[in-house]
């Protein structure tokens, strides 16, 4: 470890706000309302405090784990965020190159703007693909599919965006209609009207618990739900066919006021009773978050903007600077804690 990842991670926004046009930081780093949300999602991670075990003779923590049947070599996912091509040039495709570098897993967005294929050569470990339900729900169908097809390994059905949070800044992401289409345009109807097209690609409002099941069976995937706050709806989406959770305000994207992830991942812990891995996301920006999260009951967290303060300060490398430094912290952590392997985490370690 030569650099705290946080000193890191302001290095890289700081250089983002240089390299980028005002209109594309502010997309990124925006939340919805006052951005009350997102101010305290980083803040409830930093609330709890440890209680380390001793003389448990850890000599390596072993960080690798598997999460629905895919492989990881650290319980850290790469959150997907859409319209990559405003951090950087090359957009998803360097994204994916940095994720590799790192053997980090990636969920990539349906609002990807490089096209799949071209995503998916370059991610050499497994990886998963998140979902928009479109009006067009043909569309949703056929991208789904043809992510299967190259090889996604689980979908992530978003729950909590049915319609774009509204953001002081940065409400549009800065990109053209070509951009927007990048991975829709060769399953779109040929002579479609532009307000057919631009109807057909907006979220469905109407999305349900019925979304689940119908998602898993058009794969034959997996299908973890991302979005959710409450321990009500964790169980209900698992008796609807979901094989995981995601616990998210969306990085305060959408619902200002939404509690932190940090504060509703205890009750979903209770309530889902081990039935499925539970993932966090949210203010996640050091090892030791990590280590809160694993700690109440997460089986790994997510990270959104770091990763694209990465991409937008050094490209690919930067991308793989603050996953290695996540793993940095999260190895240090657990050497010091007497936590030697992934299943060896408990809410002993917290207070
Ligand atoms: C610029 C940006 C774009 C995002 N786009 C998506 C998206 O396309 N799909 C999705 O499910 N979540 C999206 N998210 C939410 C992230 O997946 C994740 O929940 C959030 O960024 C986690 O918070 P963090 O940025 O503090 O790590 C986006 C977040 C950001 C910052």
């Amino acid at each position: 470890m030569d650099l705290a990842l946080s000193d890191l991670l302001v290095e890289y926004e700081l250089a983002a706000r240089t390299n980028l046009t005002q209109a594309a930081f502010d997309y990124i780093a925006a939340g919805a309302g006052d951005e009350l949300s997102l101010e305290e999602s980083r803040a409830a991670w930093r609330r709890h405090r440890l209680r380390p075990r001793i003389f448990r003779g850890v000599v390596a923590p072993d960080l690798s784990t598997e999460i629905l049947g895919t492989p990881l070599a650290m319980p850290l996912l790469v959150a997907p965020t859409a319209y990559q091509i405003v951090a950087h040039a090359e957009g998803e495709v360097e994204t994916a190159r940095g994720i590799s570098a790192a053997t980090g897993l990636m969920v990539v967005t349906t609002r990807a703007t490089r096209v799949l294929e071209e995503i998916a050569v370059e991610l050499r470990g497994p990886w998963w693909y998140q979902v928009y339900v479109l009006k067009d729900r043909r569309l949703t169908a056929e991208l789904v599919r043809r992510a299967a097809a190259l090889g996604a390994r689980a979908l992530m059905l978003t729950a909590d965006t049915p319609y774009i949070g509204f953001k002081r800044r940065g409400h549009f992401a800065p990109v053209s209609f070509e951009q927007h289409l990048v991975n829709f345009s060769t399953h779109l109807t040929p002579g479609a009207t532009f307000e057919d097209v631009t109807a057909g690609i907006n979220q469905d409002v109407s999305i349900s618990l019925e979304t689940i099941a119908w998602l898993r069976d058009i794969a034959g995937l997996p299908v973890v739900v991302k979005g959710l706050l409450r321990a009500d709806d964790a169980v209900a989406c698992l008796d609807a066919g979901a094989a995981g959770v995601v616990v998210s305000n969306h990085g305060g994207r959408q619902l200002d006021r939404a509690i932190a992830s940090a504060v509703a991942l205890p009750e979903i812990v209770t309530a889902v009773e081990g039935r499925c891995p539970i993932l966090v996301d949210g203010g996640i920006v050091s090892g030791a978050d990590v280590f809160v999260a694993l700690a109440l009951g997460a089986a790994g967290a997510m990270v959104g903007r770091p990763i694209l303060w990465g991409l937008a300060a050094a490209g690919a490398q930067g991308v793989q600077r603050v996953l290695d430094g996540y793993r940095d912290e999260l190895d240090h952590a657990m050497g010091l804690a007497g936590v030697a392997t992934i299943g060896d985490f408990g809410r002993d370690l917290l207070v």
